[in-house]
């Protein structure tokens, strides 16, 4: 190392960190990076060439190679490792310095990190990035939270790393405390609902349409083309006619049927619990992962629980007529629920979010891009505290015009037998949203009845509670 101090820091040269700090230097920025393993920091030493960057696993060296005051990016696994890097960093730290986490950290760990930082002069922000090894390296989704006048300090930075839609990047400083990461839980949310509701869509047409991958290549590569066009979309139609390396079959055909989370999908439905606002959608994702690691007993349930034949005698293409019509129905109800619960949680943990800007920082760079996400905008554009966008007349209209298409496709899921959860939780969700009335009378009687819950009336205000059975004996 010469005497050259570097604009940046980052800790952790894992994929995600190497690729960004690659992605920071295209656009100016020198950066030292700090990785404990020896063969991270050669890694990142490969890549570099003439450009200024470094890389070290010698802590102090790398506190030293950083203009003052120093603005660190965490780049490491969420938990308990961010509370250690910070420990470590702390004595070495001076007052103004800057510690951005930019890991898929619980936003309540994010909290407590702030408040913990307070007491000190070492400012904290929690950062959500989306979009993978390429997103990092090429241009991100970027969810940052934390006092805006420390946002300014990297605004301009983040502004040029991150995907840009119609030059428009794809960052915003989102609120303050955790919203950050908070913002990034839910997009994962979203997520975890978009990949459960295409991997129904291929159940139905692999086992009940007996389509081949080629066959199921062109019908998601069309989809891509109409108003299904999104980044998840895009990747299954590729999936398919990926080959596999080791036998003469297609690579999907060899993966094991068991998904793995890293959990933000759960902390997602988790919080939607704890304020009340519904997620069915996102939950149905959760528990379906959850089921498909039982594989040893769904492999012992195919042998004793009976059901109909999971075969479809239609027309094809009608399928996939509705196919198309159902996916893009429940993908809004997805991204409805999610937008839901990111006002809630505005009003909860006084974020003030913008959720115009949210879905327009959305719309590149992370996993859940998608043209929908324009519309999604441009509703919160012009009614910025709608809870629901269900309740706008445009996705109103969208979604009573699409609902024949889920209507078909859950009915047929029934009679074929082939399980989606997350395509009748849609369903059940928009019938649900447009129901003025409810059966939950009967619930509330339910729990006056066993348990003087109580109940208000439809025709009275106050609470009342009945000695329920005992004027009809
Ligand atoms: C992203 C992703 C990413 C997440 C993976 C895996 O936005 O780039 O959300 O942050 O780690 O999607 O998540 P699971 O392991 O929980 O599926």
């Amino acid at each position: 190392m010469t005497g050259q101090k570097y604009d940046y820091g980052m800790i952790g040269l894992g994929t995600m960190g190497r690729n960004l700090v690659l992605n920071m230097n295209d656009h100016g920025y020198s950066v030292a990076g700090f990785d404990k393993s020896d063969a991270q920091v050669e890694l990142l030493t490969k890549d570099t060439g003439t450009r200024k960057i470094f890389a070290t696993s010698k802590l102090e060296d790398f506190i030293n190679a950083l203009k003052s005051p120093r603005v660190i990016l965490l780049l490491v696994p969420a938990g308990k490792i961010v509370d250690e890097v910070i420990s470590e960093l702390k004595p070495l730290l001076s007052e103004n310095d800057l510690l951005i986490d930019c890991g898929n950290s619980h936003f309540t760990d994010t909290d407590k990190r702030i408040e913990e930082l307070k007491k000190s002069t070492i400012h904290f922000m929690g950062v959500g990035i989306s979009g993978g090894e390429s997103g990092a390296r090429f241009g991100p989704s970027i969810m940052p939270g934390g006092p805006k006048d420390v946002y300014e300090r990297v605004g301009a930075m983040l502004e040029a790393v991150s995907a840009k839609v119609q030059d428009e990047p794809c960052v915003t400083w989102l609120g303050p405390g955790s919203s950050g990461h908070y913002v990034k839980m839910v997009h994962n949310g979203i997520e975890y609902g978009l990949m459960q509701l295409i991997s129904e869509s291929y159940h139905l047409l692999k086992v009940a349409g007996n389509m081949n991958n080629d066959e199921l290549h062109a019908v998601y590569a069309k989809w891509n083309e109409g108003k299904l066009h999104s980044y998840l979309i895009e990747i299954t139609a590729d999936i398919f006619v990926q080959k596999d390396d080791l036998t003469d079959g297609r690579l999907v055909d060899m993966i094991l049927d068991s998904a793995k989370q890293n959990g933000t999908g759960g902390w997602t439905s988790e919080d939607a619990m704890n304020l009340q606002v519904p997620t069915p959608v996102i939950d149905a994702a959760v528990s379906m992962r959850g089921l498909s690691a039982y594989k040893n007993e769904r492999e012992a349930g195919q042998k004793i629980l009976k059901g109909p034949e999971a075969i479809f005698n239609g027309d094809k293409n009608e399928l996939v007529s509705w196919l198309e019509n159902a996916l893009y129905f429940s993908f809004i109800t997805a991204y409805a629920q999610g937008m839901a619960l990111l006002q809630a949680a505005s009003k909860e943990y006084k974020y003030d979010l913008n959720l115009a800007g949210i879905a327009a920082i959305w719309r590149g760079g992370c996993i859940i891009r998608a043209t929908l996400l324009e519309g999604i905008r441009s509703t919160f554009t012009h009614n910025p505290d709608l809870s629901n966008i269900l309740l706008d007349d445009t996705f109103a209209q969208k979604l009573t015009k699409s609902q024949a298409g889920i209507r078909r496709v859950v009915q047929k899921g029934a009679e074929t037998g082939i399980p989606l959860p997350a395509l009748m939780g849609s369903l059940a969700y928009y019938d649900s949203y447009r129901s003025g009335w409810l059966p939950d009378n009967l619930i509330q009687a339910q729990r006056d009845n066993f348990g003087a819950h109580t109940y208000q009336r439809t025709d009275k205000e106050g609470t009342f509670h009945t000695n329920w059975n005992q004027n009809n004996k």
